[in-house]
């Protein structure tokens, strides 16, 4: 509900209906203003911003339907709500085309009046909210999941550095989202509206590539039988995405140093320099300053791309996101297969939290998709997960202190003592020092055991 006191206007020509109205209003925690006519009801309206109007039909100077055409000219959001004869109810089908939000038929019934107030202004209140929430939707990336502070960070991160024109870099592991971020660093900035050309860089070789990005004159190469612009140009004004930008060779990294310092590229086969305006996001899951202490990858290189950094944080280091993440591609799989699924089982949910995730958010995208393939009930359960997932719980089943029973103390002692005589080969002076007693204690324990 809105939290300050809605204010409503009535407008009726009948003085003491008008004060009968408005003390049973203000009984009902509203503020309310008074108007005696349609002339005096937009003039008000256009002073103050009324939560709700409610007003009569038939008035001397300006009617009721007249004002209501004309306060909805200037705020079409402003609920209207019609008091009518009921011997007159056309008018109050006029009044409904015209936008009116109600209308009720006089003498009133009271209990309906509040009760369509109340109606009116939660709907306004909801219009509002939705809109907010749309609003607040386009500004954050698009399907971008995840409430951990480490997304949090990424997210403010995008939204900061995105209406610039500056290059960035996008480092992390593999299956982190850095595809997702790059689209929405350009989704979120000036040049939305045109082209962002992704270019998998690993997926070419050396002269393909060169080609790829600049582009080639007819006859340039065997089966360059025409001219073909490269991927720069497509990218002319938008966003030029190059992804796994680590792999590409020195002699193509000099190539692509020339493009990015001059914003000037020739296509293969042309001495033709052509001027291009891009906007730059590169990507890798190498360590790319390693590779330039090792020589791999060029040091100028790196910092002209490197002008802002994003770096993904691992699933496993955020296992927050985990949920919702599962929640959101429960829901994408589910209804592309049209299974009525209903969630996870505790115990498959707490797998998937204990699991490390070596490929990030994509494989718990794709664990869950064949989840949901593999289904035949409700509630998708250990069996429908991995192997690799069950495995890793039976390896490591202390990941999670919460999932375990808890075990007398006598008995947390024993295994401790036992544990310490195996790895001390038995030898009972060493053992007791690990388990931080004397090594007459240890004897008297060993004794009731
Ligand atoms: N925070 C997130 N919210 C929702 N979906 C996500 C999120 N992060 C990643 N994904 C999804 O996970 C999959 C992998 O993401 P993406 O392709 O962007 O990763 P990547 O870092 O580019 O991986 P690679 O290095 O293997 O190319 C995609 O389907 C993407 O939509
Ligand atoms: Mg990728």
């Amino acid at each position: 509900m809105t939290t300050h006191k809605a204010h409503i206007l009535v407008v009726d020509d009948d003085l003491s209906h008008c004060t009968i109205i408005q003390a049973l209003m203000k009984g009902w925690g509203y503020d309310v203003s008074l108007a005696h006519n349609g002339r005096a009801a937009v003039e008000q309206a256009k002073e103050i911003p009324f939560d709700l109007i409610v007003t009569d039909v038939r008035m001397s100077e300006m009617d009721g339907l007249e004002a209501l055409k004309t306060i909805k000219a200037y705020n079409p959001a402003i609920p209207i709500l019609i008091m009518t004869a009921y011997s007159n109810v056309e008018s109050a089908v006029d009044a409904i085309k015209s936008g009116a939000y109600d209308y009720l038929t006089k003498p009133l019934d009271f209990d309906m009046l509040q009760l369509t107030i109340a109606r009116a202004l939660e709907h306004t209140h909801l219009k509002t909210e939705n809109e907010q929430l749309k609003q607040q939707l386009t500004a954050a990336p698009q399907n971008m999941i995840g409430r951990s502070p480490q997304m949090r960070r990424l997210m403010d991160m995008i939204a900061m550095i995105a209406p610039s024109d500056a290059t960035v870099l996008i480092c992390g592991e593999s299956g982190t989202g850095k595809e997702l971020i790059a689209r929405s660093v350009h989704a979120n900035s000036s040049r939305r509206d045109q082209p962002m050309v992704i270019v998998n860089c690993a997926a070419l070789s050396e002269s393909l590539l060169e080609s790829e990005l600049f582009g080639h004159e007819k006859g340039a190469f065997t089966g360059a039988d025409k001219r073909r612009e490269g991927r720069f140009m497509e990218a002319d004004k938008g966003t030029l995405f190059l992804d796994e930008i680590g792999e590409i060779s020195l002699l193509m990294q000099a190539k692509l140093l020339r493009a990015i310092q001059e914003r000037e590229i020739q296509r293969v086969g042309s001495n033709h320099t052509l001027t291009v305006d891009v906007r730059l996001i590169a990507a890798t899951n190498r360590d790319l300053l390693a590779d330039v202490e090792s020589g791999k990858f060029r040091q100028d290189l790196y910092y002209r791309l490197n002008v802002m950094t994003i770096d993904t944080p691992a699933l496993r280091e955020r296992s927050e996101d985990i949920p919702p993440l599962v929640m959101h591609f429960l829901e994408k799989y589910a209804t592309r297969n049209r299974k009525a699924v209903k969630g996870f089982t505790p115990q498959a949910m707490n797998l998937l939290l204990k699991y490390n995730w070596p490929g990030n958010v994509r494989e718990l995208e794709n664990a869950v998709e064949r989840a949901v393939i593999l289904l035949t009930g409700d509630f998708i359960s250990e069996k429908e997960l991995p192997l690799c997932i069950n495995q890793f719980a039976q390896d490591n089943p202390h990941g999670d202190q919460a999932d375990q029973a808890i075990q007398p103390l006598e008995q947390i002692e024993k295994q401790a003592i036992l544990t310490a005589l195996e790895k001390t080969g038995g030898n009972k002076t060493e053992a007791a020092k690990q388990l931080g007693i004397t090594r007459k204690t240890l004897l008297a324990k060993l004794q009731k055991t």
